[in-house]
Order: structure tokens, then sequence, then C-alpha cells
């Protein structure tokens, strides 16, 4: 009896642990795309202080709007000419299934048609602009449009 309880432990945590690898079928992700556990894991070291949200949001019109809309509603010209399906980063619901460090990830080496940052782009303005896509979502509540500290 106890050997079969300790048997059925260890089968459960075998499997639990092979489902977590069969990262192809994260249905958030492109089929076959993965993001390495300690990518997905790493933290925003940069605070979302006002001023980094601000450099985000410059550095935002100039690179990402054309694609995810001025607003962050996904209705850029360049995504509408290219016939792209968008996300509305203005819902939480659209970024809060990702860790900071997915996003990292995905915005450093591309994903599908999103176009990689590689290294041109220093690690702080990286992390700046998902400050500010983070904070789209976060003024609408207040409905007045005033931005909670
Ligand atoms: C050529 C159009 C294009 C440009 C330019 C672009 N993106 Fe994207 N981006 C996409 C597409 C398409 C996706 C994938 C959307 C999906 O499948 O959910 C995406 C996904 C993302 C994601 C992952 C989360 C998600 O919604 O899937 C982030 C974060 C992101 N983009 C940020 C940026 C930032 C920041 C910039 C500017 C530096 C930028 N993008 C520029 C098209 C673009």
């Amino acid at each position: 009896m106890r050997g079969t309880l300790v048997f059925s432990a260890v089968l459960c945590v075998a499997i639990a642990a092979g489902a977590r690898q069969d990262k192809g079928k994260d249905a958030r992700f492109p089929e076959g795309y993965t993001i390495p556990e300690k990518d997905a894991q790493m933290s925003n070291p940069v605070k979302p202080t006002e001023g980094s949200i601000a450099a985000g949001g410059k550095f935002y019109s100039s690179q990402c709007a054309m694609c995810h809309g001025k607003t962050g509603d996904g209705k850029g010209d360049l995504a509408e000419q290219m016939g792209l399906k968008m996300p509305d980063y203005r819902k939480p619901e659209s970024l809060a299934k990702f860790t900071d460090g997915e996003l990292f990830y995905i915005l450093t080496n591309g994903m599908g048609k999103m176009p990689a940052e590689g290294d041109r782009t220093p690690d702080e303005k990286k992390w700046n602009v998902l400050n500010y896509l983070r904070s789209l979502s976060k003024q609408k509540e207040g409905g007045t449009g005033g931005a909670k500290p």
C-alpha cells in the first residue's frame, strides 16, 4: 500500500513536469514559439515611474504606434495595410497574461510579424516602453482619465 502511494506521487510529479515542458501548446504564442524559462522569469528592473513611462511613450510613438495604434488600440496604419490582427492594449487582459520577462523576450527577439528590436535598442529603453504599455490599461480605471500612482 505504501509503495503504491509513493509510486503514484512520483508519477504525478513526473506528469506535471512533462506538462510544463510541453510549451508548444501554449495558446498565448504561435505554434512552435517557445520562450526559455529563465527569460520568461526575468523581472523588470526599471520602476514604472512617470519618467520611465514618458520616455517609453516617446519611443512607442516613433517605433510602435504604426502597428499597435496611437492609443495602443492595435489599429495602426501599417498593421491595417499588412492585415494584422492586433490586440488592444487598453484592455487589461491583453497584457496581463504575459510576464514582464515574456514581453521583454518578444520585444527583443520578435514573434511572427512582430519585428525584433534585438540589440539596437538598449535594455532600459525596452523596459520603459513595456512600462508604458502596461500603463495604458491602468489609466482608464478612474473614469476621468487620471493616472493613479
Ligand atoms: C510591423 C508591425 C509591428 C510593429 C512595428 C511593432 N509590433 Fe509589436 N506586435 C506586432 C504583432 C503582429 C504582434 C503579435 C500580436 C499577437 O499575435 O497577439 C506583436 C506583439 C507584441 C508584443 C507581445 C504581446 C502581444 O500582444 O502579443 C509586444 C509587447 C509588442 N508587440 C510590443 C511592441 C513594441 C514595444 C513595439 C515598438 C518598439 C512594437 N511592438 C512594434 C506587430 C508590430
